[in-house]
């Protein structure tokens, strides 16, 4: 049976969470958005990028069988990225991440938990109790990254996370 473990990121983990990042939007965003968007929405983007979120401590990764293949990243009433690879999808381990991000962005906030979800992963989220409130950009990229649609969500500050 396979094992998962969830635990803050370290250090060692920003390639992996670097590589999970770009697999994911490549693998499972890809229906949403064109050649030219998914080619360039890691523009700028490398393993640092993820530095600062794992010092902090506001990434928490899924290791499944001793391999990291997804992670959450937060801030106070705020869940700011959530990606899994592909292969280790729809094993409800999003799921678990998001609940984590969800009780780690209501620490010491009182109002809704607002995320930026990609096209594709509104219905994922709809099943978590966050409802669409407008549309937007996606705020990774340069500027010549083209413009990546997303629809903002928030979780009411009463909505239970489905815990
Ligand atoms: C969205 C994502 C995080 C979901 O992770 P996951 O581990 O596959 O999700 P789970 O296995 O926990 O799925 C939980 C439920 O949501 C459903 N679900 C999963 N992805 C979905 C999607 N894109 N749209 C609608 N429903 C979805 C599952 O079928 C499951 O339903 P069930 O409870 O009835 O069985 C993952 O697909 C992903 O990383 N996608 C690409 C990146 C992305 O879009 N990230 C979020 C944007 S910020």
């Amino acid at each position: 049976m396979a094992s998962l473990l969830l635990r803050p990121g370290r250090d060692a983990d920003l390639p992996a969470i670097f590589e999970i990042t770009r697999q994911s939007f490549a693998g499972l965003a890809k229906g949403r958005y064109s050649p030219a968007q998914l080619a360039a929405w890691m523009d700028g983007c490398g393993p640092e990028t993820y530095r600062e979120g794992v010092e902090a401590g506001r990434i928490q990764v899924a290791e499944l069988d001793g391999a990291v293949v997804g992670y959450v990243d937060f801030g106070p009433g705020e869940v700011t990225r959530l990606f899994v690879l592909p292969s280790a999808a729809g094993r409800g381990i999003g799921t678990r991440l998001l609940r984590i991000g969800i009780r780690a962005a209501r620490k010491g906030h009182d109002g809704p938990v607002v995320l930026e979800s990609l096209l594709n992963a509104v219905g994922f989220y709809e099943k978590q109790g966050f409802v669409a409130t407008a549309k937007g950009f996606s705020s990774q990229g340069t500027a010549e990254t083209p413009p990546i649609e997303v629809v903002i969500m928030a979780l009411p500050p009463t909505a239970s996370d489905h815990r």
